[in-house]
Protein backbone atom coordinates (compact mmCIF):
# COMPACT_ATOMS: atom_id res chain seq x y z
CA UNK A 1 0.00 0.00 0.00
CA UNK A 2 2.53 2.59 1.17
CA UNK A 3 4.58 1.94 -2.52
CA UNK A 4 1.15 2.59 -4.37
CA UNK A 5 1.50 5.80 -1.84
CA UNK A 6 4.86 6.93 -3.07
CA UNK A 7 4.16 6.00 -6.73
CA UNK A 8 1.26 8.35 -6.76
CA UNK A 9 3.57 11.21 -4.54
CA UNK A 10 6.45 10.76 -7.48
CA UNK A 11 4.01 11.12 -10.24
CA UNK A 12 2.27 14.13 -9.52
CA UNK A 13 5.55 15.43 -8.01
CA UNK A 14 7.36 15.44 -10.85
CA UNK A 15 4.41 16.82 -13.42
CA UNK A 16 1.99 19.70 -13.04
CA UNK A 17 -1.42 19.34 -13.68
CA UNK A 18 -2.35 15.28 -14.17
CA UNK A 19 -5.95 14.34 -15.25
CA UNK A 20 -7.44 11.91 -12.70
CA UNK A 21 -7.68 9.27 -15.86
CA UNK A 22 -4.14 9.72 -16.50
CA UNK A 23 -2.94 8.87 -12.86
CA UNK A 24 -5.24 6.45 -13.55
CA UNK A 25 -3.69 5.21 -16.51
CA UNK A 26 -0.09 5.71 -15.15
CA UNK A 27 -0.36 3.88 -11.66
CA UNK A 28 -2.36 1.00 -13.87
CA UNK A 29 -5.56 1.55 -11.27
CA UNK A 30 -9.12 2.51 -11.36
CA UNK A 31 -10.43 6.22 -11.10
CA UNK A 32 -12.09 5.49 -7.84
CA UNK A 33 -8.49 4.44 -6.31
CA UNK A 34 -6.99 7.34 -7.55
CA UNK A 35 -8.87 9.62 -5.39
CA UNK A 36 -8.84 7.14 -2.24
CA UNK A 37 -5.03 7.48 -3.01
CA UNK A 38 -5.82 11.38 -3.12
CA UNK A 39 -7.25 11.52 0.12
CA UNK A 40 -5.10 9.27 1.48
CA UNK A 41 -1.77 10.97 0.06
CA UNK A 42 -3.41 14.34 1.51
CA UNK A 43 -3.92 12.77 5.30
CA UNK A 44 -0.44 12.08 5.18
CA UNK A 45 0.67 15.67 4.46
CA UNK A 46 0.53 16.18 0.88
CA UNK A 47 -0.90 19.55 -0.35
CA UNK A 48 -2.58 18.15 -3.42
CA UNK A 49 -4.82 20.73 -5.72
CA UNK A 50 -7.68 19.71 -7.41
CA UNK A 51 -9.00 21.85 -10.17
CA UNK A 52 -12.09 20.95 -12.65
CA UNK A 53 -11.16 19.93 -16.11
CA UNK A 54 -7.24 19.82 -15.25
CA UNK A 55 -7.27 16.91 -12.34
CA UNK A 56 -4.73 17.24 -9.54
CA UNK A 57 -1.44 18.87 -8.61
CA UNK A 58 1.68 18.50 -6.11
CA UNK A 59 1.38 22.15 -4.12
CA UNK A 60 3.28 21.32 -1.38
CA UNK A 61 5.43 17.99 -1.04
CA UNK A 62 4.59 16.42 2.96
CA UNK A 63 6.55 16.89 6.19
CA UNK A 64 6.36 13.67 7.25
CA UNK A 65 9.12 11.38 8.21
CA UNK A 66 7.76 8.61 5.13
CA UNK A 67 10.21 6.23 4.33
CA UNK A 68 10.20 7.30 0.74
CA UNK A 69 10.76 10.98 1.41
CA UNK A 70 13.23 10.23 3.96
CA UNK A 71 15.26 7.96 1.98
CA UNK A 72 15.54 11.12 -0.73
CA UNK A 73 17.44 12.99 1.93
CA UNK A 74 18.60 11.17 4.32
CA UNK A 75 22.82 10.73 4.78
CA UNK A 76 23.49 7.95 6.55
CA UNK A 77 25.24 4.56 5.76
CA UNK A 78 23.68 2.38 7.95
CA UNK A 79 21.02 4.24 10.10
CA UNK A 80 17.56 3.58 7.76
CA UNK A 81 19.52 2.25 5.05
CA UNK A 82 18.22 -1.44 4.90
CA UNK A 83 14.83 -0.36 6.03
CA UNK A 84 12.31 2.09 7.37
CA UNK A 85 9.07 1.19 8.39
CA UNK A 86 6.20 4.00 8.93
CA UNK A 87 2.81 3.28 10.78
CA UNK A 88 0.11 5.71 10.90
CA UNK A 89 -0.79 4.24 14.07
CA UNK A 90 1.30 1.25 16.02
CA UNK A 91 1.19 0.09 19.85
CA UNK A 92 4.81 1.14 19.90
CA UNK A 93 7.74 1.59 17.33
CA UNK A 94 10.11 -0.10 20.31
CA UNK A 95 7.61 -3.53 20.38
CA UNK A 96 7.44 -3.97 16.72
CA UNK A 97 11.18 -3.10 16.66
CA UNK A 98 11.83 -5.85 19.56
CA UNK A 99 10.01 -7.82 17.72
CA UNK A 100 11.27 -7.71 14.19
CA UNK A 101 15.09 -7.62 15.83
CA UNK A 102 14.46 -11.09 17.66
CA UNK A 103 13.56 -12.58 13.98
CA UNK A 104 16.71 -11.59 12.75
CA UNK A 105 17.81 -11.22 9.42
CA UNK A 106 18.78 -7.63 8.51
CA UNK A 107 18.08 -5.97 11.23
CA UNK A 108 21.18 -3.64 11.44
CA UNK A 109 19.65 0.19 10.73
CA UNK A 110 16.56 -0.60 10.79
CA UNK A 111 14.03 1.93 11.50
CA UNK A 112 10.30 2.26 12.51
CA UNK A 113 8.80 5.38 12.73
CA UNK A 114 4.68 6.20 13.85
CA UNK A 115 3.01 8.93 13.58
CA UNK A 116 0.64 8.01 16.54
CA UNK A 117 1.27 5.28 19.18
CA UNK A 118 -1.40 3.87 21.48
CA UNK A 119 0.81 2.22 24.20
CA UNK A 120 3.65 3.99 24.02
CA UNK A 121 6.59 3.32 26.68
CA UNK A 122 8.49 5.50 28.80
CA UNK A 123 11.46 4.72 31.26
CA UNK A 124 11.12 2.43 34.18
CA UNK A 125 8.19 1.09 33.07
CA UNK A 126 6.05 4.70 32.41
CA UNK A 127 3.41 5.39 29.57
CA UNK A 128 4.82 7.68 26.99
CA UNK A 129 2.26 9.49 25.50
CA UNK A 130 2.41 9.78 21.82
CA UNK A 131 -0.55 11.62 20.15
CA UNK A 132 -0.11 12.88 16.71
CA UNK A 133 2.58 15.50 15.84
CA UNK A 134 4.95 13.84 17.61
CA UNK A 135 8.50 12.22 16.40
CA UNK A 136 8.20 8.17 17.71
CA UNK A 137 10.33 6.09 16.19
CA UNK A 138 13.00 3.43 17.05
CA UNK A 139 16.17 2.41 16.15
CA UNK A 140 17.62 -1.42 15.98
CA UNK A 141 21.47 -1.91 16.02
CA UNK A 142 23.52 -4.53 16.45
CA UNK A 143 26.47 -2.94 18.14
CA UNK A 144 30.62 -3.66 18.46
CA UNK A 145 30.88 -1.73 21.43
CA UNK A 146 30.99 -4.01 24.67
CA UNK A 147 28.33 -4.82 27.19
CA UNK A 148 29.89 -2.31 29.60
CA UNK A 149 29.93 0.75 27.10
CA UNK A 150 26.50 -0.22 25.58
CA UNK A 151 25.42 1.85 28.92
CA UNK A 152 26.41 5.06 26.43
CA UNK A 153 23.90 4.46 23.68
CA UNK A 154 21.31 6.74 25.46
CA UNK A 155 23.51 9.65 25.80
CA UNK A 156 24.48 9.13 22.27
CA UNK A 157 20.65 9.15 21.39
CA UNK A 158 20.42 11.98 23.74
CA UNK A 159 23.24 13.78 22.19
CA UNK A 160 21.80 13.20 18.64
CA UNK A 161 18.24 14.51 19.51
CA UNK A 162 19.70 17.60 20.98
CA UNK A 163 21.74 18.74 18.06
CA UNK A 164 19.22 18.13 15.93
CA UNK A 165 16.14 20.40 17.44
CA UNK A 166 19.10 22.61 17.70
CA UNK A 167 19.76 22.26 13.79
CA UNK A 168 16.37 22.38 13.02
CA UNK A 169 14.84 24.79 15.18
CA UNK A 170 17.45 27.70 15.80
CA UNK A 171 16.48 27.23 19.65
CA UNK A 172 18.27 26.14 22.28
CA UNK A 173 18.14 22.72 23.39
CA UNK A 174 19.80 21.22 26.67
CA UNK A 175 20.63 17.69 28.49
CA UNK A 176 19.17 16.86 31.53
CA UNK A 177 20.68 13.56 33.42
CA UNK A 178 20.19 10.76 32.28
CA UNK A 179 18.86 11.21 28.62
CA UNK A 180 16.09 14.02 28.89
CA UNK A 181 16.44 16.55 26.19
CA UNK A 182 14.96 19.99 27.53
CA UNK A 183 13.64 23.25 26.24
CA UNK A 184 13.59 26.22 28.53
CA UNK A 185 13.93 23.50 31.27
CA UNK A 186 11.29 21.87 30.59
CA UNK A 187 11.44 17.58 28.89
CA UNK A 188 10.87 18.00 25.45
CA UNK A 189 12.04 14.18 24.38
CA UNK A 190 13.26 11.09 25.73
CA UNK A 191 15.21 8.19 25.35
CA UNK A 192 14.44 3.97 25.73
CA UNK A 193 16.95 1.65 25.44
CA UNK A 194 16.08 -1.93 25.31
CA UNK A 195 18.81 -4.97 24.45
CA UNK A 196 19.38 -8.18 24.54
CA UNK A 197 22.93 -9.78 25.46
CA UNK A 198 24.40 -13.25 26.52
CA UNK A 199 27.14 -13.14 28.72
CA UNK A 200 29.35 -9.94 27.21
CA UNK A 201 27.71 -10.11 23.66
CA UNK A 202 25.34 -7.49 22.79
CA UNK A 203 22.93 -9.54 20.62
CA UNK A 204 20.79 -6.21 19.13
CA UNK A 205 19.52 -2.81 21.41
CA UNK A 206 16.55 -0.76 20.59
CA UNK A 207 16.53 2.80 21.01
CA UNK A 208 13.62 4.06 21.21
CA UNK A 209 12.94 8.09 20.55
CA UNK A 210 10.28 10.30 21.75
CA UNK A 211 10.22 13.71 20.76
CA UNK A 212 7.44 15.81 21.56
CA UNK A 213 7.25 18.04 18.48
CA UNK A 214 4.29 20.05 16.92
CA UNK A 215 2.01 18.84 19.75
CA UNK A 216 -0.36 20.14 21.84
CA UNK A 217 0.91 19.80 25.57
CA UNK A 218 -2.67 19.63 26.93
CA UNK A 219 -1.99 16.28 25.15
CA UNK A 220 1.05 15.21 27.38
CA UNK A 221 -0.20 15.66 30.55
CA UNK A 222 1.10 12.90 33.07
CA UNK A 223 -0.22 11.76 36.07
CA UNK A 224 2.53 10.90 38.47
CA UNK A 225 4.26 12.79 41.65
CA UNK A 226 7.41 14.41 40.61
CA UNK A 227 6.37 14.55 37.12
CA UNK A 228 8.34 16.22 34.77
CA UNK A 229 7.24 19.61 33.09
CA UNK A 230 6.76 18.89 29.65
CA UNK A 231 6.92 21.17 26.46
CA UNK A 232 6.88 20.48 22.44
CA UNK A 233 9.25 22.27 20.34
CA UNK A 234 5.58 23.72 19.04
CA UNK A 235 5.08 25.15 22.31
CA UNK A 236 8.99 26.11 22.65
CA UNK A 237 9.36 27.97 19.29
CA UNK A 238 5.67 28.99 18.73
CA UNK A 239 5.79 27.13 15.63
CA UNK A 240 6.21 23.68 13.74
CA UNK A 241 8.96 22.42 12.86
CA UNK A 242 9.29 20.02 9.98
CA UNK A 243 9.40 16.56 10.96
CA UNK A 244 10.86 15.03 7.82
CA UNK A 245 14.08 17.36 8.41
CA UNK A 246 14.20 16.64 12.43
CA UNK A 247 13.73 12.86 11.79
CA UNK A 248 16.21 12.78 9.31
CA UNK A 249 18.91 14.80 11.40
CA UNK A 250 18.52 12.53 14.50
CA UNK A 251 19.36 9.63 12.39
CA UNK A 252 22.28 10.97 11.08
CA UNK A 253 23.53 12.40 14.10
CA UNK A 254 22.55 8.91 15.85
CA UNK A 255 24.62 7.42 13.39
CA UNK A 256 27.63 9.94 13.74
CA UNK A 257 27.87 10.03 17.06
CA UNK A 258 27.61 6.35 17.63
CA UNK A 259 30.40 5.86 15.46
CA UNK A 260 32.55 8.31 17.80
CA UNK A 261 31.46 5.55 20.50
CA UNK A 262 32.79 2.31 18.29
CA UNK A 263 35.71 4.21 17.11
CA UNK A 264 37.13 6.46 20.40
CA UNK A 265 34.79 4.87 23.45
CA UNK A 266 32.66 6.77 25.82
CA UNK A 267 34.86 9.98 27.21
CA UNK A 268 34.02 12.14 23.93
CA UNK A 269 30.38 11.29 24.29
CA UNK A 270 30.58 12.09 28.22
CA UNK A 271 32.48 15.53 26.94
CA UNK A 272 30.16 16.53 24.50
CA UNK A 273 26.78 15.28 26.85
CA UNK A 274 28.59 17.84 30.05
CA UNK A 275 28.80 20.54 26.82
CA UNK A 276 24.91 20.46 26.54
CA UNK A 277 24.11 19.95 29.62
CA UNK A 278 22.85 22.75 32.14
CA UNK A 279 22.86 20.87 35.19
CA UNK A 280 26.19 20.59 36.83
CA UNK A 281 27.13 22.49 39.16
CA UNK A 282 23.54 22.95 40.19
CA UNK A 283 20.86 21.77 43.45
CA UNK A 284 19.18 18.54 42.38
CA UNK A 285 17.01 16.30 44.04
CA UNK A 286 17.51 12.58 42.51
CA UNK A 287 14.43 10.76 42.79
CA UNK A 288 14.19 6.32 42.74
CA UNK A 289 11.66 4.36 43.25
CA UNK A 290 12.14 3.96 47.30
CA UNK A 291 14.28 6.66 48.12
CA UNK A 292 16.01 10.23 47.10
CA UNK A 293 19.02 11.88 47.31
CA UNK A 294 19.69 15.93 47.33
CA UNK A 295 22.75 17.39 46.67
CA UNK A 296 24.96 19.30 43.68
CA UNK A 297 25.51 17.09 40.26
CA UNK A 298 29.38 17.52 40.09
CA UNK A 299 29.48 15.40 37.02
CA UNK A 300 29.22 12.70 34.88
CA UNK A 301 31.42 9.98 35.30
CA UNK A 302 33.09 8.30 32.76
CA UNK A 303 30.47 5.27 32.77
CA UNK A 304 27.57 7.74 32.55
CA UNK A 305 26.43 7.69 36.20
CA UNK A 306 26.02 10.90 38.01
CA UNK A 307 28.12 11.81 40.78
CA UNK A 308 26.44 13.48 43.19
CA UNK A 309 27.66 15.60 46.08
CA UNK A 310 25.89 15.39 49.12
CA UNK A 311 26.33 16.77 52.62
CA UNK A 312 28.87 14.40 53.71
CA UNK A 313 29.87 12.35 50.80
CA UNK A 314 30.45 11.80 47.39
CA UNK A 315 27.96 9.17 45.54
CA UNK A 316 27.57 7.76 42.36
CA UNK A 317 24.16 7.15 40.81
CA UNK A 318 23.06 5.05 38.17
CA UNK A 319 19.61 5.75 37.55
CA UNK A 320 16.76 7.63 38.92
CA UNK A 321 15.05 10.92 38.11
CA UNK A 322 16.70 14.55 38.73
CA UNK A 323 14.88 17.37 39.75
CA UNK A 324 16.62 20.12 39.28
CA UNK A 325 16.44 22.43 42.52
C1 LIG B 1 11.45 8.40 28.54
O1 LIG B 1 10.76 7.87 29.43
O2 LIG B 1 11.95 9.50 28.69
C2 LIG B 1 11.71 7.65 27.24
C3 LIG B 1 10.59 7.79 26.26
C4 LIG B 1 10.81 7.04 24.97
C5 LIG B 1 9.60 7.09 24.06
C6 LIG B 1 9.85 6.50 22.71
S1 LIG B 1 8.64 6.97 21.52
C7 LIG B 1 9.28 5.82 20.39
C8 LIG B 1 9.63 4.58 21.18
N1 LIG B 1 8.46 3.71 21.30
C9 LIG B 1 8.05 3.62 22.56
O3 LIG B 1 7.07 2.95 22.93
N2 LIG B 1 8.84 4.34 23.36
C10 LIG B 1 9.90 4.99 22.63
Amino acid sequence: MPDRLQQLAELLSAEGFLSGQDIAKKAGISRSAVWKYIVRLRRYGYGIESRRGMGYRLAKTTDLPVPWELAKILKTSVVGKSQIIYRENIDSTQSLALRLAEKGGKIHGLVVIAEQQTSGRGRMKRKWLSPKGGVWLSVVLKPLVSLTMSTMLPFVAALAVCDAIRQSTKADATLKWPNDVMMAGKKVAGILLDMSAEADMINYVVIGIGINANVETSKLKVDRQNKPEITSIRQSIGRDVNRLHLTALVLEKLEMYYSVLEKYGSEPIIREWRARSDMLGKKVTVVQQDRTYSGVAANINEDGSLLLKTKDQEISIVSGDVIIN
